[in-house]
């Protein structure tokens, strides 16, 4: 009898070269093999998924078909050619082939997952969620699974029960690197409302019984694990949750001394005090809880060498004040409860205090409108960040930008393998740590004012083990002094917090190397409309920019109804004090259009190569569907006028410099 397939070690070998990379080298022995053995449905396989990979994709699929005819039954040649029919744009055969995939093996999750991406770029959302959480139910540990879903979560709004989502954004929210949980938070907040019984438990406030009911109201939100996650890992920005919480907060105070169930509460208020503290304290508070707080505090710091401190006290006043504030702090032994909160208050605090002293700078601030800036963040760093989205794996310059699509020729583009990238502005660090995983070999200069916000982005970095970022402190406008060229620039929510913008835009202009790209955004004037408005109440009113005024006006304009103002309410920035320094106290804001853009990209000798955001670039080729409509300025000012908040999250777009 002829032998159909060939000797394991020859698949092994051919294998092994794949695995090394050694493609061709692997097609070679594959073909050789094929030759002895055309009906090997492994090496024709094989073959077909090097060839894929040398993007020979005609090559691949007649294999792949060729598997399939051999047998019939062979999922993995359905789900190559599925794969094969994606990448040559023939999306409903793709879709086919998976579906067959899935007929014959039902765990093939794999399929799943591809046929979600299938119906996410069709931005058919809920169907791509089914798809996700079915590929996540069956192999939970498949990490790209976790990161497609946190994806089509950021532009879909859960309006539905769903009795496995709740699970699976637990598990989002307790990962370090997959998503930023701010971006979504809206969808937790209705995953919260939908699938748990969160109103229920709060109806419980209005009962005539209340405050007595306290303890049960306690245990019920103990056990919602995703509310009591979601409340440590960023400012939950939902007002009637926060009056609710502001409610609570307030009767734990009242009856501290006479809490019967001492773990019930500790456990709540371990995050209640997290998520006060991540906010940073931005709840409104009255004199009287002021009063009562003053009242625990001198008690402590009365007893604190002779009586025993009651953890409940302390975790009670760090809901008030971070613990770092209290001068009897560094005299507590935390007990193992306390552990986590000491460590969120006050080891993290004292840590960053110590990398101010390592972060180096490159000047003194001179400028007038940069020192005002650097107090700004100095007393409030911006934003405040727990987790971040980071990239699976590094990856060149080229194949980065493919992705976005922008107006360059890439052939002509010669990127260093070891591309520097400076981050002009970095504040708190997310987008420097973001940047830092998405480039291969990069080095990363992360420059800002703030030594406070430099600090943090440093502890932080240094937590999720990124060594390739160098922290500087300085003013943009002192880049020259660095004495460096960059392979890419990135500088968003920055120029327009300068005196001149268009100084600071050339100051890093000229650190860009040839052929480099920069990223820039700036606030839109359209999109931000409602906010001017809210910013010049505040000036016509002489409000001075302190902690107390910032949480009162947040007070009134909850009170006050009034609807022109009510998109802030929606801003994640509305929801921590920093956040509503940034949005609405700022002490230097300039806007843009897109023909202020233009006129200043000109002057500058800058050209536009396209925006970032998948998000606002799905909305315009919906209208707009040339390519090179992508990269037409005077069709975005259109879009634009139609689609006033488009760029609520900033113009966000590439340019680089006209050889
Ligand atoms: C709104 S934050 C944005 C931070 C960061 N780019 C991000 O997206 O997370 C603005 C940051 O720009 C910094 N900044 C403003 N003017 C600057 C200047 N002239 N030189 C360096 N940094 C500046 C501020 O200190 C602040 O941390």
């Amino acid at each position: 009898m002829i032998k159909e397939e060939p000797d394991k070690n020859i698949i092994e070998q051919i294998i092994f070269l794949f695995n090394k990379k050694k493609y061709l080298e692997a097609l070679d022995l594959s073909n050789r093999t094929i030759s002895d053995y055309p009906n090997s449905i492994l090496i024709n396989n094989i073959s077909g998924v090097i060839h894929t990979e040398l993007k020979n994709y005609f090559l691949a699929k007649k294999l792949f078909i060729k598997v399939i005819n051999l047998n019939p039954k062979y999922n993995d040649g359905y789900y190559n050619l599925a794969n094969i029919y994606n990448k040559l744009g023939e999306e409903d055969n793709a879709i086919k082939n998976y579906e067959k995939v899935i007929e014959l093996d039902k765990s093939y999750y794999k399929a799943y997952n591809n046929l979600g991406n299938i119906f996410r770029k069709r931005n058919l959302n809920k169907k791509a969620l089914d798809y996700y959480i079915q590929t996540l139910t069956i192999n939970p540990n498949y990490i790209r699974g976790f990161y497609n879903l946190s994806g089509v979560l950021q532009h879909y709004i859960l309006d539905e029960k769903n009795k496995y989502i709740n699970k699976f954004l637990l598990y989002l929210l307790e990962k370090k690197i997959i998503v930023r949980p701010n971006a979504i938070a809206t969808n937790v907040i209705n995953g919260l409302f939908l699938n748990t019984n969160l109103k229920d438990n709060f109806f419980l406030l209005e009962n005539n019984i209340y405050p007595k009911n306290l303890d049960k109201i306690i245990e019920l939100l103990n056990k919602n694990k995703l509310l009591l996650k979601f409340m440590k890992v960023c400012p939950i920005s939902n007002y009637y949750i926060e009056k609710n919480f502001i409610k609570i907060r307030n009767e734990i105070l009242n009856q501290i001394y006479n809490l019967n169930f001492k773990n019930i509460y500790l456990k709540f208020l371990i995050s209640l005090s997290a998520q006060c503290f991540l906010n940073e304290y931005v709840y409104y508070e009255t004199d009287e809880e002021r009063f009562k707080v003053n009242t625990i505090n001198e008690r402590i710091k009365k007893n604190i060498n002779t009586k025993e401190i009651n953890d409940l006290e302390i975790l009670i006043l760090s809901c008030y004040s971070p613990l770092y504030s209290f001068d009897w702090c560094k005299k507590i032994n935390p007990s193992n409860e306390l552990k986590e909160t000491f460590i969120l208050q006050y080891r993290n605090y004292n840590e960053e205090k110590k990398y101010i002293q390592k972060i180096k700078s490159i000047s003194k601030i001179n400028d007038k409108i940069s020192i005002k800036v650097k107090n700004q963040y100095e007393e409030n760093p911006y934003p405040r960040w727990t987790n971040l989205g980071l990239s699976i794996e590094p990856r060149v310059i080229n194949e980065v930008i493919e992705n976005i699509n922008l107006n360059v020729d890439f052939k002509k583009l010669n990127f260093s393998k070891n591309p520097e990238i400076l981050i002009a502005g970095c504040g708190t660090g997310q987008h420097a740590i973001t940047t830092a995983s998405k480039y291969k070999n990069s080095e990363i200069f992360a420059l800002d004012l703030s030594f406070n916000s430099l600090s943090y982005a440093k502890r932080k970095a240094e937590e999720l083990n990124f060594k390739n970022i160098n922290f500087i402190q300085g003013d943009l406008l002192d880049l020259r002094k660095l004495d460096k060229k960059f392979d890419i620039i990135e500088s968003v929510g920055v120029l327009h917090h300068m005196a001149d913008p268009l100084v600071g835009w050339e100051c890093i202009t000229d650190c860009l190397k040839k052929d480099a790209l920069m990223l820039i955004g700036l606030y839109s004037e359209k999109a931000r409309e409602n906010i001017v408005n809210i910013r010049e109440k505040i000036n016509s009113l002489r409000i001075k920019i302190t902690k107390k005024n910032i949480i009162n006006f947040r007070k009134d304009i909850f009170e006050n109804n009034i609807t022109a103002w009510d998109s802030v309410k929606f801003s994640p920035d509305f929801y921590s004090t920093s956040g509503v320094r940034d949005l609405l106290f700022h002490v230097q804001e300039h806007r843009f259009t897109i023909k202020k853009i233009r006129s200043h990209m000109n002057k500058l000798g800058l050209i536009f190569l396209g925006f970032e955001d998948t998000y606002v670039l799905d909305r315009f080729k919906k209208k707009y569907n040339q390519t090179n409509d992508l990269y037409d300025l005077d069709k975005w000012e259109d879009f634009e006028k139609n689609n006033s908040r488009i760029f609520s999250g900033m113009y966000q777009f590439w340019c680089k410099k006209i050889n």
